[in-house]
């Protein structure tokens, strides 16, 4: 589904954020990024998202290397649904237009067509009553659920999560992981970056740990918590779990 070979991202030419990382991730797999911060695990997402233009290496969506300077590939690219940690909706729109907008705009259904997706969707996440209510008037678990249901609209093969939990206060925490937790058990191929280690290790069929922009290890989560011989990942778990 993503097959990702020597990439590499450097900014301003000195800080090298993503150095020949690679990693192929099957369908429906469940993949974490872990590691300390400025290890490059968002820009690695950013990459695959295509919001980043990596300076060396490959990234393959299923098969096809996606042309991301091509306005006519935008199509193409939704496939992935990109959730940030800082939601991202607009807010001079209601939670509805924020959810019919890209189906309108991109994908090209009409707004019936639009408005009963993103009603489905704002269902399934426990968000049908907001569904006219302007993101302000919303918690934070609540402007995150409504931007998975955003994401959703796209029906995307792919999810990419960076850090969706941790703008939330604790509380909320975990209705936004319970949310993520169902879309994963239907078989959604999912990247996550998350400092929630526990959810990490129950979700994920690999954790791959990164620093320094590089891809230490990549293995199941038993073989991550408690096998790995791995100096690095054995401090960054002891001092964050
Ligand atoms: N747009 C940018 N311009 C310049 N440097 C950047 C940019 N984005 C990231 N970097 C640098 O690249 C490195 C990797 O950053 P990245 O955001 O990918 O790390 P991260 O692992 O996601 O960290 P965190 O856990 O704090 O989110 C860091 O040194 C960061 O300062
Ligand atoms: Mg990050």
């Amino acid at each position: 589904m993503i097959n990702i070979t020597s990439l590499s991202k450097t900014f301003n030419s000195k800080v090298h954020a993503v150095a020949d990382f690679s990693l192929h991730i099957n369908k429906g797999e469940v993949i974490s990024l872990i590691g300390p911060s400025g290890s490059g695990k968002s820009t690695v997402l950013r990459c695959i998202a295509g919001l980043e233009q990596p300076d060396k290496g490959q990234i393959l969506i299923k098969g096809k290397e996606i042309n991301y300077k091509s306005p006519a590939s935008q199509k193409e690219r939704t496939v992935m649904g990109f959730v940030f940690q800082h939601f991202n909706l607009f807010n001079n729109m209601t939670v509805l237009d924020n959810l019919t907008l890209a189906p309108i705009n991109v994908l090209g259904k009409s707004k019936q067509e639009a408005e009963e997706l993103a009603m489905t969707y704002l269902k399934r996440v426990g968000m049908a009553d907001k569904a006219n209510e302007y993101p302000a008037k919303l918690s934070g678990g609540q402007k995150q659920r409504a931007a998975i249901a955003r994401s959703l609209c796209m029906q995307p093969e792919i999810m990419l999560f960076d850090e969706p939990t941790s703008a939330l206060d604790p509380e909320m925490v975990k209705e936004v992981l319970n949310v993520i937790r169902e879309l994963i058990s239907e078989g959604l191929t999912t990247v996550i970056v998350t400092h929630e280690m526990n959810f990490a290790r129950e979700i994920s069929d690999r954790i791959g740990f990164m620093e320094n922009g590089q891809l230490i290890e990549c293995n199941t989560p038993e073989y991550i918590f408690n096998q790995t011989q791995n100096q690095r990942i054995r401090d960054f778990l002891e001092k964050v779990l």
